[in-house]
């Protein structure tokens, strides 16, 4: 995934028209798009091959579950045209390992979450939160989810993992976070959903969030 913008929409929509009218209005400010179950469960896997033509796909399905049923998940993720996946730390190590063992024969890339961004995120994640990270960057993924509600945490984990690990943070604008904070705190991207495909000109929160992160780059 290449690294201009440094901004991956979420694209939470249930729709697929809109879907691809909002991939299509914002494709030179973001990096990647990331799909989910809201828009999958609502139009069907192959809308990650309709929006793969404007950036690579991010397929966030937070996969945990056992080995078998990882690889069986990984594999059609990755047949129906999604550059990365999402999954789940803390089903341990045989269960991603499985996920990376997917990605490497499609040659696509696994990101593990090791802390969710919403306030209930700290209840259990959190206390566990490095050890996952840790056996992420042990394991060969390619990137981290951390939370950009609490940049702090960022801070932590980019500390602790150092270059290994790319690091990708959802929770900027609806859920919060300021994406220059958390790009100062060490993430490559900051995830946004709702402040841009809500917006009245998703285009224009795009380019804004993107003209951000550019000034804190620049050390402006
Ligand atoms: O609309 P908003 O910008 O809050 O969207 C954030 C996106 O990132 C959603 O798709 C949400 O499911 C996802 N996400 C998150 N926290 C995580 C992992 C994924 O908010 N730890």
């Amino acid at each position: 995934m290449e690294r201009n913008t440094c901004v991956i929409l979420a694209l939470d929509v249930t729709d697929r028209k809109e879907a691809i009218r909002i991939a299509e209005d914002v494709r030179e400010f973001v990096d990647a798009i990331k799909v989910g179950y809201p828009l999958i469960l609502a139009t069907g896997l192959r809308i990650i091959r309709e929006l793969a033509e404007f950036a690579p796909i991010i397929a966030d399905f937070k996969v945990a579950d056992i080995p078998n049923t990882n690889r069986l998940i990984c594999e059609q993720v990755f047949e129906a045209g999604a550059d990365a996946v999402i999954v789940q730390g803390f089903t341990g190590r045989d269960s991603l390992d499985a996920c990376i063992e997917v990605a490497s024969e499609y040659r696509k890339d696994v990101f593990v979450v090791s802390e969710m961004s919403h306030p209930g995120g700290a209840e259990f994640m959190q206390p566990v939160a490095e050890a996952i990270a840790k056996m992420a960057a042990e394991a060969g993924a390619f990137g981290l989810v951390a939370p950009a509600t609490r940049p702090e945490r960022v801070k932590r984990i980019r500390k602790l993992i150092g270059d290994k690990l790319t690091i990708i943070s959802p929770g900027v604008g609806a859920q919060g976070g300021k994406a220059s904070d958390v790009i100062a705190a060490g993430a490559d991207w900051v995830i946004v959903g709702r402040s841009i495909y809500k917006a009245e000109s998703p285009k224009e929160a795009a380019c804004e969030i993107a003209a951000e992160i550019e000034a804190e780059l620049r050390g402006e």
